[in-house]
């Protein structure tokens, strides 16, 4: 019997319709549409402003969006995962919330957080339930309304990030399509440099940790920048040498879109053509969770069955890796 692997066989995504420009932002800090696109590539980012809707409602479209899309019932999803470092709420975890607003009674459900790489750890873990021959319909959903941790007066951090969500569907192939390989990391050094110090156990909200703005995402992005680049070269060079494969295998590398720069980084230490990179990162930012499924929805049209593709990511934590897979539809 041929092995049972995890194919993708549906994407959707999720984009809140109100726009944050560059500049929009220079109303906000000392920044300037110029330095933002040179710096990072982005033009622009989506916001989702009703304060009524959180991390859950995004995920809840996306998914949703998704089940219409191929066709299944809530009530044949056996698991969803969540990643997102922006939860509705510590506890209950979001992918209970999401099973709950469509209906998937039949489901269990669990958060996973490893910040940027939270959707390419989740895709690898929700794979392995499906390979196991336990479960048939697997949902990963990234979503991350990133704008409720981001402190709009910091000018380093408030002009990378964006909200949105983004969901796969996986399900069984016994035809050799879905996912092959995939290699991850993590590196506590990392912490020091990109972290939220406040609202967890080792610092619980207080008065002082709201006046120290410990509740907003910090970033030191000089040392970010830096492992990230090498973080995701290693990785897809480590599936790569791993597979026997050269980039001329590879239809496309879909990075985490933290920063244009990083991206052009990888390609080049790779060798690999920009034409066959995704990125999107000029109109939504860094979406934390969200930016690999959203470059797959967009890009989707241009996938056939048997396209290689390496999904890569690098986030705080440090958290990287990457996996290859073989486009099913
Ligand atoms: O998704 C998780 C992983 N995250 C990442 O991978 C992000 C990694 N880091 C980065 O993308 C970049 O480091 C940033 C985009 C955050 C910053 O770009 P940079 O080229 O590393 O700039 P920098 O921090 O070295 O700052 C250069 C200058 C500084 O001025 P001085 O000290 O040279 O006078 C900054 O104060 O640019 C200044 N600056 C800005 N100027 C205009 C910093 N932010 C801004 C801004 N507008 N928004």
């Amino acid at each position: 019997m041929s092995k049972i692997r995890a194919a993708i066989t549906g994407i959707y995504g999720y984009i809140p319709e109100d726009i944050l420009t560059n500049k929009a932002l220079e109303t906000l800090v000392d920044t300037n549409d110029e330095w933002i696109k040179a710096r990072t590539g982005i033009e622009e980012r989506h916001i989702l402003r009703d304060p009524e809707k959180a991390t859950s409602y995004m995920a809840t479209e996306a998914v949703q969006g998704l089940l219409k899309k191929t066709g299944l019932s809530p009530l044949d999803i056996d698991l969803l995962i969540c990643a997102s470092v922006t939860p509705d709420y510590f506890f209950p975890d979001t992918g209970t919330l999401i099973c709950y607003n469509i209906g998937a009674k039949n489901a269990f459900a669990y958060d996973i957080q490893a910040a940027c790489s939270g959707f390419l750890f989740s895709a690898t873990t929700g794979a392995k339930f499906i390979e196991s021959g336990a479960y048939k319909n697997v949902i990963v959903v990234g979503a991350d309304k990133m704008s409720s941790i981001t402190d709009y007066t910091d000018r380093s951090t408030c002009i990378l990030f964006g909200d949105a969500a983004g969901a796969i569907l996986l399900q069984p192939n016994d035809q050799g399509f879905g996912l092959q390989d995939s290699w991850m990391r993590v590196d506590g050094v990392g912490a020091e440099f990109l972290h939220m110090k406040g609202g967890g156990s080792k610092n619980p909200p207080t008065h002082e940790t709201v006046d120290k703005k410990w509740h907003y995402l910090f970033q030191d992005g000089k040392p970010v920048f830096k492992a990230a680049v090498k973080g995701m070269a290693e990785a897809v060079n480590e599936i790569l040498k791993r597979n026997n494969l050269s980039p001329d295998d590879i239809r496309f590398v879909v990075p985490h879109q933290a920063n244009l720069r990083i991206i052009q980084a990888v390609a080049d230490y790779l060798k690999f053509p920009m034409e066959r990179v995704m990125v999107n990162i000029q109109k939504y930012g860094n979406t934390t969770s969200a930016t690999i499924p959203l470059c797959l929805w967009e890009w989707e049209d241009q996938l056939k069955p048997g396209d290689k593709v390496i999904l890569t990511s690098f986030g705080g934590g440090y958290t990287w890796g990457a996996s290859l897979w073989t486009w099913a539809y």
